[in-house]
């Protein structure tokens, strides 16, 4: 592979603003496919809004986002999904009503989805796919250790078990490519590390690359290969993790944040 074909997505001095406010102000950075790069910076640096404008929930005011080398920037999001990029969302109302097998039966085929059209005319392919679809699901919740609450409600799970079932549902698309934003929020340590080493599976066995917003540094810096820090807007720095850790003007960001 030359240079090129490793970078999966290239963020192309994007721009982003409501009203007077420049939530994000001429941002770009390149993902390597395979890797996990992190997205941070304190309260506000625009690491949500840049989210929504590579996965087409914001159309930016300018720049470019390619993935795998083609715009997908002003693409609604179903389109930016079925390129094979996806990101997580937070379990609605209405899927908190059904149970955590059905959560991942509903999420619509990505990238390598079957030709369904075919299979209404065929009872007998449409019972087996849904074997398949059943059989996928299962090995997913057990890969995250849901398995055991297949059954059980949405609703009823636990803050850290709900991330979990968000990271099980993108991971149902066969994406290419996932944007997972605070994967760590509201979650106990213990499960924070178990967290983490998925996120380093789904890079290293499955082939996934991943792009992260998180808070938490000890997440960030031990399953991160590359971090990008935004502050203001802007692209402060971006490195390794050693490298960030190392930057003043990474510490004086987040100081400066916490004063706001
Ligand atoms: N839809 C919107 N309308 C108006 N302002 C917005 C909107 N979305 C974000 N902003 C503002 O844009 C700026 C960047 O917000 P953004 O959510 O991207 O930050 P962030 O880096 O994700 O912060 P956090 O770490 O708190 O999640 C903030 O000042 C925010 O208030
Ligand atoms: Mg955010």
């Amino acid at each position: 592979m030359n240079g090129q074909e490793q970078v999966i997505l290239s963020v192309q001095d994007v721009h982003k603003h409501f009203g007077g406010l420049k939530a994000v102000n001429g941002v770009s950075f390149q993902v390597q496919r395979g890797k996990i790069t992190g997205l941070i910076g304190p309260n506000g640096a625009g690491k949500t809004t840049t989210f929504n404008i590579i996965s087409g929930f914001y159309r930016p005011d300018a720049g470019q986002v390619l993935f795998n080398g083609a715009r997908i920037d002003g693409l609604p999001p179903h389109r930016v999904f079925h390129h094979g990029l996806c990101r997580t969302f937070q379990i609605s109302r209405e899927l908190k009503l059904m149970t955590v097998m059905e959560n991942l039966l509903l999420v619509p085929a990505g990238q390598k989805g079957e030709n369904l059209f075919a299979s209404w005319f065929l009872p007998g392919q449409v019972r087996a796919q849904e074997r398949t679809l059943r059989a996928k699901a299962l090995e997913i919740l057990e890969f995250v250790g849901l398995a055991h609450l297949q059954n059980e409600y949405a609703a009823g799970l636990s803050g850290g078990q709900k991330r979990l079932l968000e990271l099980a549902r993108t991971m149902m698309a066969d994406p290419q490519m996932v944007l997972l934003d605070e994967p760590g929020a509201g979650v106990n340590p213990t499960l924070m590390r178990r967290i983490a080493g998925y996120i380093r599976s789904l890079a290293t066995d499955r082939g996934i690359t991943v792009l992260l917003i998180e808070h938490d540094m000890d997440l960030v810096m031990n399953v991160c290969d590359w971090i990008v820090v935004m502050s203001s807007g802007q692209k402060l720095a971006e490195g390794t993790p050693d490298q960030v850790r190392q930057n003043p003007a990474v510490l004086e960001a987040y100081l400066g944040g916490q004063n706001r």
